[in-house]
């Protein structure tokens, strides 16, 4: 295994026209589950997008050691799915982005039409296959956007906020299929989460954007009496 970091920030300021937060040092490792959380506006969705490098960075130093767009997956909060087209029509562009390559003997078109209905099927939505992603409920299409990005199977996904309005049982499932995700892949998850309670059940370090820093939380059970 290696554990060089698959992202990692020095001194990083994110912001558009002035600075939101700063001084993020941030490493992500594989195996990370990684959950921020913060209030409405105080710039969540800003980090995960300078991370994904959809923005520049206002300030300090963004590395990763990524091969290329596809070993990034990012689920934006507004999802960018293909609203007119099929949840299978969906899915398969997040297996026709991935970077990885078929097992010897099978060929690409065959291998991403299984991985497609894989993640289809892992997302609970194999009934919807063909359903047009307008004409499925808030939850469903989140589990589509997700369902993408497990068919590209990224070294690292940047997710943002896609467990909400997912009741808690599809948020096991989705939360799972991510579990396995990353300890199979020794891939990395870093999530935006609005819900406390759920990023300390889910994530293995969470941390809190609040007065324009990002600061590590502990768990309000672990308050601090040990050590
Ligand atoms: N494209 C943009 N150009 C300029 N400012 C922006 C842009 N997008 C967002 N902002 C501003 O940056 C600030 C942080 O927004 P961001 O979307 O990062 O917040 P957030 O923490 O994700 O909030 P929420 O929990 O509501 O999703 C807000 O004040 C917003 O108005
Ligand atoms: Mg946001």
């Amino acid at each position: 295994m290696d554990d060089e970091a698959i992202l990692s920030t020095r001194g990083l300021s994110v912001g558009y026209d002035s600075e939101l937060v700063s001084g993020i040092d941030l490493e992500v490792f594989p195996g990370d589950i990684i959950g921020i959380i913060g209030s409405s506006g105080i710039g969540k969705t800003t980090i995960l997008r300078t991370l994904a490098g959809l923005i520049p960075p206002f300030k300090g130093s963004l590395e990763h050691t990524l091969n290329g767009n596809g070993e990034l997956g990012y689920i934006p909060q507004r999802l960018g799915l293909v609203r007119h087209a099929s949840v299978e029509h969906n899915v398969a562009l997040g297996a026709r982005a991935t970077a990885r390559k078929p097992p010897e003997g099978t060929s690409v078109r065959q291998w991403k039409a299984t991985v497609t209905h894989q993640a289809i099927k892992a997302m609970g939505l194999t009934d919807k296959t063909r359903e047009p992603v307008r004409r499925l409920s808030g939850g469903q299409q989140r589990r589509t956007a997700t369902a993408r990005t497990l068919a590209q199977r990224p070294r690292v996904i940047l997710a943002d906020e896609f467990l909400s309005e997912l009741d808690a049982e599809n948020v096991e499932m989705v939360f799972g299929a991510i579990h396995r995700l990353v300890r199979e892949d020794a891939s990395a998850l870093v999530v935006v989460e609005h819900n406390v309670e759920r990023a300390f059940k889910y994530c293995t370090r969470v941390l809190e954007v609040r007065d324009g820093r990002m600061h590590p939380l502990l768990h309000p059970l672990q308050g601090g009496d040990e050590e």
